[in-house]
């Protein structure tokens, strides 16, 4: 089917941020390969949502308090994801180790971004102001945000974009966050995201066989 979009749910935590460049992106007609249909937030605090439903986009608030379990709470996302027939999940500021089953279940269809040029500061518990801290502590001078697949191994999975920023002298972790997100995160999620789906859709387009 020519032109169709992937259907996209981003799952966020908190600020939401990344959501937004998403939809600004989408907006703007940046990503046209993809179109987001559900918004998954796990707080029921999180501004994600706001940002959501100002953008008209269905918002469905799972959080693990209500749920009970983690299995319980992925049995939940999976229903709202079947329901919307989504195809592909992008995690922006989900703070939430999903099972190795629902990873599976999602391999080559979910993504992340994390606040670093991985492999460095990443893995568990390298999460949100610590990856500056640790950056700006060992001393680099370069610094970035990486777009990944997700796989069974916290933010291990095969890179798909990245982009680097400098690093100042006197940063404060607060100041080289936000550096990172205006000079790289905002720019490659959205570019990422319409990357892989029109990756995805190229892919259906190809014939199974030969023409005789
Ligand atoms: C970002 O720094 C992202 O790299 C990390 O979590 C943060 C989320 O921020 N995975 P926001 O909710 O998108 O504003």
């Amino acid at each position: 089917m020519l032109n169709r979009k992937i259907r996209i749910a981003v799952f966020a935590s908190g600020g939401g941020t990344n959501l937004q460049a998403i939809l600004d992106a989408q907006e703007a007609g940046k990503i046209h390969s993809g179109e987001v249909c559900l918004v998954i937030v796990n707080r029921e605090s999180a501004y994600a949502a706001e940002r959501a439903k100002k953008a008209g986009i269905k918002t469905v608030i799972i959080t693990k308090k209500k749920t009970g379990s983690q299995e319980a709470f992925e049995a939940a996302i999976l229903k709202e994801l079947e329901k919307e027939k989504i195809e592909l999940i992008v995690l922006a500021g989900f703070m939430n180790v999903l099972s190795e089953a629902f990873i599976r279940h999602y391999e080559k269809r979910m993504l992340n971004i994390h606040p670093s040029l991985l492999p460095s500061f990443g893995g568990q518990g390298f999460y949100g102001l610590l990856v500056h801290e640790k950056a700006l502590e060992r001393g680099v001078k370069v610094t970035g945000a990486t777009v990944h697949y997700v796989n069974e191994l916290v933010d291990g999975g095969e890179i798909i974009m990245q982009k680097a920023v400098d690093v100042k002298d006197g940063d404060t972790p607060e100041e080289l966050q936000l550096r990172v997100m205006h000079e790289a995160e905002w720019i490659i999620y959205p570019e990422a995201v319409e990357k892989v789906c029109a990756e995805m859709t190229a892919k259906e387009e190809q014939p199974c066989r030969k023409k005789e």
